[in-house]
């Protein structure tokens, strides 16, 4: 299996990568990395760190990482970033380092083969980069759920949160030399869980799948103001998704990635070259990024088979 260091700001749908990633026989969880986002670095790490312990994988790592600006969202995400439901605390501790002290020595420990998966803001992947400039020497892949290429921005009308809640992170995470796969809103908005699926987790009788089935609760109605129905965009877990091979991407053309960190209105968007997906159009040189912006197959099914079994 392919060793994951996955860094979110858990998060409802950030769960769901957690409990994807612990049910798939390609990865291998090696440690996670928590940033400020759906709620504070501090409560997503006792909230992975509660839902490692049900899962029964207390022993994987989890480091506290960097606040930023990000606003918390409690009528997204829960004020507690898991939809409000209180999971029973795990009696474990976040380890000693930092989110970005953990992703560089697992760097060391699987050198060339580790995987990174990133679904919250970059502040973690910046400051690692900051503090050890050799660190994409030593990593396999960078997977990031960010971003919007075609679609509107969801928290201004082009950015996406995870990029516009530090895009000065982002921009230095995409100049970095590493092959880096970005998952934009485009392709995770349609990826949806169904209520009928939300339900089936529910009534499971696995205490993870039950979990999220009532984690999956506000989430749920939050989602009614966007589509008009109750139903979830699988943003996070088809980014870890698609890192570990369960689901492939259908196009991924490699184009060139800036983020715009200045302070105008383009504050926070993630400019895709998408010309380079035209046929002939000149390769440019240099590029490392891809956009995913369709799947061979739909997440849903898959994510369901994997949280039942
Ligand atoms: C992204 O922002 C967070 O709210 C979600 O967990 C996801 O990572 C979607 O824009
Ligand atoms: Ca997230």
């Amino acid at each position: 299996p392919t060793p994951v260091y996955l860094d979110c700001d858990t998060g409802v749908d950030d769960a769901l990568a957690l409990a994807l990633l612990l049910a798939s026989p390609e990865a291998d969880l090696v440690g996670v990395g928590t940033v400020s986002g759906n709620t504070g670095a501090e409560q997503a790490a006792a909230n992975t760190l509660a839902l490692l312990a049900l899962a029964g994988r207390a022993g994987v790592p989890v480091a506290v990482g960097a606040g930023n600006a990000s606003v918390p969202v409690p009528h997204i995400h829960g004020a507690n970033g898991l939809g409000d439901v209180l999971l029973p605390a795990s009696g474990e501790s976040p380890a000693a380092e930092s989110a970005a002290e953990l992703l560089i020595g697992l760097s060391h420990t699987h050198a060339g083969r580790l995987h990174v998966v990133a679904v919250g803001p970059l502040t973690n992947l910046a400051t690692a980069l900051e503090l050890d400039g050799t660190l994409p020497e030593r990593v396999a892949s960078v997977t990031v759920m960010g971003g919007a290429a075609r679609s509107p921005g969801n928290i201004t009308a082009v950015a996406e949160a995870n990029i516009g809640n530090d895009p000065e992170a982002a921009r230095r995470v995409f100049a970095a030399p590493w092959d880096i796969t970005l998952v934009p809103l485009d392709v995770t908005l349609v990826n949806r869980l169904t209520e009928d699926d939300r339900r089936r987790l529910e009534e499971s009788g696995r205490p993870v799948a039950r979990t999220l089935g009532l984690i999956l609760n506000r989430y749920f109605d939050f989602y009614v103001s966007v589509y008009g129905l109750r139903c979830a965009a699988l943003h996070d877990p088809l980014a870890a998704a698609l890192a570990i091979g369960c689901v492939e991407p259908l196009l991924a053309p490699r184009v060139s990635v800036t983020i715009d960190d200045t302070h105008g209105p383009g504050r926070g968007q993630t400019i895709c070259d998408l010309r380079g997906q035209w046929r002939d159009y000149p390769e440019q040189p240099g590029v490392r990024s891809r956009v995913v912006l369709s799947t061979t197959q739909p997440l849903a099914p898959i994510l369901m088979e994997r949280l039942l079994a």
